[in-house]
C-alpha cells in the first residue's frame, strides 16, 4: 500500500476505485482517539455519513451510540472507522476488489492506533479481518486473533446494529456484545458517558 495516500490516520485523496470515486461525494476516515483502546470496524458509509464524513452517523450509529452509553461510554470514547472509507452506489456491499484496495489503509489505521480490541460490525467486516466465511448471529461474542499486517489484532465478532432495528434477539446480541467489548478492553465504566463538565 502506497502510504503516502495517508497523512496519519487521513487518507486525503484516491483515486483506486473508480466506482466508488463517482458515487462518494468524499472520503469517510475514521474518528475518535489516535490510541484508542476499542475500534469498531464499520463495512462502508452509507448515505449520511457520505453526507456528513463521519462513520455511523444515521440510525445504525444511533443504536451503536446507545449501546455505547448503556455501559457507561460516549461516542468519543472510541474509534470508529470502515473497512471502506467510500459509499457505494446504491448501498451495495463493497466488492473484493474495493475492499482490498483499502485494506492497506486500514491496516495502517490500527497498527498506528493499536488497540486493544476491534469489533466488527456485521458479516463484512467479521469476514474481512476473519478471511472466511462468518455466520455472525452465531458467532457474536466470539474473540479471535488475527493477523493483520506485521501485528497481532484481538477481534472480537459483533452483529452490525442496522440488524437491531428489525430483530429484538438481534438487539439483545448487540448490547451484550458491547458490553463485553467494554469488559475485554478495560473501558467498562471509566467514563460515565458524559464530558467531565457534567460533574459540576
Ligand atoms: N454502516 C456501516 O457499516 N458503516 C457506516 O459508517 C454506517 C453504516
Amino acid at each position: 500500500m502506497d502510504d503516502d495516500a495517508m497523512d496519519g490516520l487521513t487518507v486525503r485523496d484516491c483515486q483506486r476505485c473508480p466506482a466508488l470515486v463517482d458515487s462518494r461525494s468524499r472520503i469517510v476516515n475514521g474518528v475518535g482517539p489516535d490510541d484508542a483502546d476499542l475500534v469498531f470496524l464499520g463495512e462502508a458509509p452509507g448515505a449520511n455519513e457520505d453526507e456528513r464524513g463521519e462513520p455511523f452517523v444515521g440510525r445504525s450509529g444511533s443504536v451503536l451510540d446507545d449501546a455505547l452509553r448503556d455501559v457507561g461510554l460516549a461516542r468519543s470514547d472510541v474509534r470508529i472507522t470502515n473497512c471502506v472509507r467510500c459509499r457505494p452506489p446504491e448501498n451495495r456491499d463493497p466488492s473484493k476488489a474495493e475492499l482490498s484496495n483499502c485494506r492497506g489503509y486500514l491496516e495502517r489505521e490500527l497498527a498506528l492506533v493499536e488497540p486493544d480490541l476491534v469489533v466488527t460490525l456485521g458479516k463484512v467486516p467479521s469476514e474481512h479481518l476473519l478471511d472466511r466465511s462468518v455466520a455472525v448471529t452465531k458467532e457474536a461474542g466470539d474473540v479471535v486473533d488475527v493477523r493483520l499486517g506485521e501485528r497481532s489484532q484481538r477481534v472480537l465478532v459483533c452483529v452490525h446494529p442496522a440488524a437491531t432495528l428489525y430483530d429484538r434477539s438481534q438487539k439483545d446480541t448487540f448490547f451484550d456484545t458491547i458490553a463485553q467489548a467494554a469488559d475485554l478492553s478495560g473501558l467498562a465504566d471509566s467514563s460515565d458517558g458524559q464530558s467531565s463538565l457534567g460533574d459540576f
